[in-house]
Parts: C-alpha cells; sequence; structure tokens
C-alpha cells in the first residue's frame, strides 16, 4: 500500500525573524492562513494514504512540535533524528522503517515546507506516479516549469516524448547549478525543476541506496532488525553519529539511471523566502500581504508584513518592503535583499 513520508528537520534561515532554529518555518503559519506549512503538508496527503502509514522525520529537537501540531499523527509515526545530516540519511531511516513493515510498499516522499495550490491536480499527478513505479523499478520525481534561474533548485533534463503513461524519461539532474548554468537550463526550455516531491517503492529506493551511498546502506542494513525495537533509538544514535552529511538529490538524483519525471501544472512554491510569501498570500488595493490582526497601513505599498497579534503595527510610507514583528525580534528589510537575510542572522549570533 502506500506510505508517505514527509521530511521536516530543515531551519528555514531566510525566514528569520519568524523561523528560528528552534522553530522553524515548517512549523509556522507563513501565509497567515490559519494552518502552518507542516499541517498542510500533512492535510495534503490525507486522502492519498491512511493515516498509520504516513510518517514525519525530523529532529529530536522538533518531536514535540510536531506531536502538538499533528495530534491525528500516531506517535510511533514521528522519527526523530539525533544529528541533521541532510536528506539521505532521512530517506534512507524511513525506508529502512516502512520496508521493515510492508515489502511491497510504495512511497510519496515530500518537504514539509512547501506550498501547493490545485490540491485535485496534486492527487492525480502523484496517483499516476503511485501506478507507474508498480510496475517499473524507477525513482520517480515531480517537474515544475522553471519561471526564472533559482539556484536553489534541482533541473531535470528529460526526453520530450513520454510514454503511454504520461512519464518522462530523465536524461540528466544537476542539483544547484551555478547562475550562468541555471540560466541556460532555463532559456533552453529543456528543462524542470525538481520538486523535491518523489514517489518510489520502499525496495526501489533501497537498492538505490545499496548502489550509490553503500556506507548508509550498510550501517541500516546490519541493524535493520533493531527497528521497532527498544534499541532503535541507539542505533539510529550510532548511524547518524557516523554517517556522511548529503542530500538524496547529489547522493542518488544526479546518479541513478532510472529516473523519470512527471511534469506537474498545479501551482507549486517553495516558500524559500519573505518574497515567495508575499507572491502566495493575499493582497490589499495596496498590493500589501499582511499576515496579523493588529496592522495598519497607510500610503504603504508592494510590502510583505508578518506581525504577531500581541502588538499593534503601523506602518506609513514604505514600498516594497519586509516587516516582521516578533516578541523579540523586529525585522525591516528591502524585498530586493531577502537573500541577504541568512548573513545577517549569522551577524545576529555574534552580536548575542
Ligand atoms: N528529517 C530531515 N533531516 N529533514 C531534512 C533535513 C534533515 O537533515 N534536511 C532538510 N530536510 C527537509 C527540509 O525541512 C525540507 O522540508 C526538505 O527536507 C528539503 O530540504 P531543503 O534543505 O529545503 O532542500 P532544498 O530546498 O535546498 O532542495 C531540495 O528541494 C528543491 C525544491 O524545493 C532539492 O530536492 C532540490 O532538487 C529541489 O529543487
Ligand atoms: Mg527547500
Amino acid at each position: 500500500s502506500t506510505y508517505v513520508v514527509i521530511m521536516a528537520g530543515g531551519i528555514g534561515s531566510r525566514f528569520w525573524p519568524v523561523s528560528r532554529t528552534d522553530y522553524p518555518k515548517q512549523f509556522l503559519d507563513i501565509l497567515g492562513t490559519g494552518e502552518t506549512l507542516i499541517q498542510q503538508t500533512f492535510r495534503r496527503f490525507e486522502r492519498l494514504a491512511p493515516l498509520e502509514n504516513i510518517y514525519v522525520v525530523t529532529s529530536t529537537d522538533y518531536t514535540g512540535i510536531v506531536e502538538k501540531q499533528l495530534p491525528l499523527m500516531p506517535k510511533e509515526n514521528i522519527l526523530s533524528e539525533p544529528d541533521r545530516k541532510n536528506t539521505a540519511p532521512c530517506i534512507a531511516y524511513a525506508s529502512f522503517k516502512i520496508l521493515q513493515r510492508d515489502a511491497n510498499a510504495s512511497i510519496i516522499v515530500a518537504p514539509a515546507d512547501h506550498l501547493i495550490l490545485d490540491q485535485q491536480e496534486f492527487e492525480a499527478v502523484c496517483t499516476k506516479g503511485l501506478d507507474f513505479v508498480e510496475t517499473h523499478e524507477a525513482l520517480l520525481t515531480i517537474g515544475i516549469k522553471p519561471s526564472y534561474p533559482n539556484t536553489g533548485y534541482g533541473y531535470i533534463q528529460f526526453n520530450k516524448e513520454a510514454g503511454k503513461d504520461g512519464v518522462h524519461r530523465v536524461i540528466t539532474f544537476t542539483e544547484k547549478p551555478d547562475a550562468q548554468r541555471a540560466a541556460n537550463f532555463v532559456s533552453s526550455g529543456e528543462y524542470l525543476w525538481n520538486s523535491g516531491i518523489f514517489v518510489w517503492k520502499a525496495r526501489s529506493i533501497i537498492n538505490a541506496i545499496e548502489k550509490y551511498l553503500g556506507d548508509l546502506y550498510q550501517l541500516f542494513k546490519e541493524k535493520q532488525n533493531w527497528l521497532g525495537t527498544s534499541f532503535e533509538k541507539l542505533m539510529i544514535a550510532d548511524i547518524y553519529a557516523v554517517c556522511e552529511n548529503v542530500s538524496i538529490d547529489v547522493a542518488v538524483m544526479e546518479k541513478a539511471n532510472n529516473v523519470y519525471i512527471i511534469p506537474a501544472s498545479f501551482r507549486w512554491s517553495d516558500l524559500g523566502t519573505w518574497n515567495s510569501a508575499w507572491e502566495n498570500m493575499g493582497k490589499d488595493v495596496r498590493n500589501n500581504a499582511v499576515a496579523g490582526n493588529s496592522v495598519l497601513t497607510i500610503d504603504t505599498t508592494q510590502c510583505v508584513v508578518h506581525a504577531s497579534n500581541e502588538k499593534l503595527v503601523v506602518l506609513q510610507g514604505l514600498h516594497n518592503y519586509i516587516v516582521v514583528d516578533t516578541k523579540d525580534a523586529l525585522l525591516i528589510c528591502q524585498k530586493e535583499k531577502e537573500q541577504d537575510i541568512k548573513q545577517y542572522v549569522n551577524e545576529v549570533k555574534k552580536l548575542k
């Protein structure tokens, strides 16, 4: 049957000061919708897999937050990681765990912090992917039409001719190219962005991990019988202490030759920055996107404002700014400088 793995261990530093290391963006209501990103992600999968087949993998620091935000989620499906080792170990852990339960399991792997509009189209694409991997030893990803040369994504070149099932064979997968290559990829019209949402059989991804990440595979293989016992925590601590820090994109997807893609047309955003939040939020008549009930804007345009409801915020004469007010930190930053917020966070750490 179908399983879902939600990866929720990242730290989201470009959303400072709302996103903090101890409470990162996947646990926040960045868009002011009344639901946090992980809650939206969880709900997105409700109709694709039974509740007891949905897993969240996150840092030990966040398991309490996950329990609180996803009360319906069985506690034993929250897998906790003692160290941040990127997505390859996270996927290996969840896959071994699921394979132990179900030798024929199919898995949808998804980030916890994306925005997807068009739920129906999303479900249709996932279902198509699940059907395909049922009969192919395939590593399948969902592709998005690129709109600009973002260097933070994976770029996928694919065979334009689709099989009769609408799935395309991948020719090359390039994770986070430099600006020049990204620009070439976009203008060529031959590439899609990797959405970071994958569909595969548990045994197919484990086969690929065996092939391309032999050490990681051995670590899990040797001790797999400890999964589900009182030794699991110890086993994971041992593995994470020594395993390589690497993403599934670099370790497996760039190298494997059984990668497939389904081009999707649902609206998708990785919500990487405040500007992408602004693009996806409702706006007032002056194009301000405001999250928070107690914000008054005067002669202010094109701003994204995120305020806690405990304080009144009044803005006058601001254009194209990010204003984020929290209990203990206030950010006022030009929208065009949003990529630098990461650096400011490092500077702030030195102040303390
Ligand atoms: N459990 C766990 N452990 N989760 C993690 C870890 C970890 O160590 N590191 C990252 N994650 C989670 C993040 O919280 C996020 O939900 C997801 O895994 C992807 O990690 P990111 O760090 O956000 O990856 P990225 O955005 O740089 O790149 C990936 O996503 C792009 C699309 O948004 C790649 O798959 C790219 O190819 C893709 O284009
Ligand atoms: Mg991301």
